[in-house]
């Protein structure tokens, strides 16, 4: 697996291209199903491959489903995100570890210390666990979707109080939280135009 190249390089069949973009949509309730644990370790699994600079991986990930975690996190969130974290079977914080570098040795064993060094300095380290934590953040909503589940990513909530609850005696900093599990459709907000290709990019 780990060494393995993908030598297919053909597009994915539509249907699946919906699943992961066209039809994929921002749930704000949810049905009661519940979301099984290994499909969590499946869906870590997946997302864990998408690449991050240096493979540095900053990313930390908290699963809250208990009663007691869910409603410790609502109460840290603003307005009608307090309600959909509870109706949620489970809501991941996601976190950057600004002591992401300390893991280099494994996860980077040729050129660890360099990179270290790189990484020693405050405002690199911020960027880079911000950068690529968010990256990590966007492989979750993906590999979600390819699993079969909905999304409903979040960012209004009081970061410092999540920090405080579930990052406490770390340097882990909470990035978005995203519930996840089967959404209901009559949840769902009208769906938002995209900028045009021509909006969004130009060719050099
Ligand atoms: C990082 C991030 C933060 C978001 N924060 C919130 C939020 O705090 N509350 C909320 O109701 N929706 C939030 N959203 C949902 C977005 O408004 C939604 O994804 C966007 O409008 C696109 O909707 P669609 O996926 O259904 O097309 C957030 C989405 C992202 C990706």
């Amino acid at each position: 697996m780990i060494n393995q190249a993908n030598t297919m390089n053909s597009a994915l069949p539509s249907a699946a291209l919906d699943q992961l973009f066209r039809a994929a949509r921002s749930y704000n309730g949810w049905s009661d199903r519940p979301v099984a644990e290994d499909v969590v370790q499946e869906l870590y699994d997946l997302l864990k491959w998408g690449p991050t600079s240096a493979n540095v991986c900053p990313a930390r990930f908290v699963w809250v489903r208990s009663p007691e975690g869910k409603a410790r996190l609502a109460e840290l969130a603003m307005g009608t995100n307090r309600s959909k974290i509870l109706a949620a079977p489970l809501t991941v914080i996601i976190g950057n570890d600004l002591d992401f570098a300390e893991r280099l040795p494994a996860l980077m064993p040729y050129g660890a210390e360099t990179f270290q060094k790189y990484f020693a300095q405050p405002a690199v380290a911020e960027v880079t666990a911000m950068r690529n934590g968010s990256l990590q953040g966007a492989y979750l909503i993906l590999a979600a979707r390819a699993l079969g589940l909905d999304c409903g990513p979040m960012s209004g909530f009081d970061n410092a109080g999540v920090d405080k609850v579930f990052f406490a005696d770390t340097r882990i900093q909470s990035n978005f939280i995203c519930s996840l599990g089967y959404g209901k459709p009559d949840s769902l907000f009208p769906r938002l135009p995209r900028l045009t290709f021509e909006e969004a990019g130009r060719f050099v």
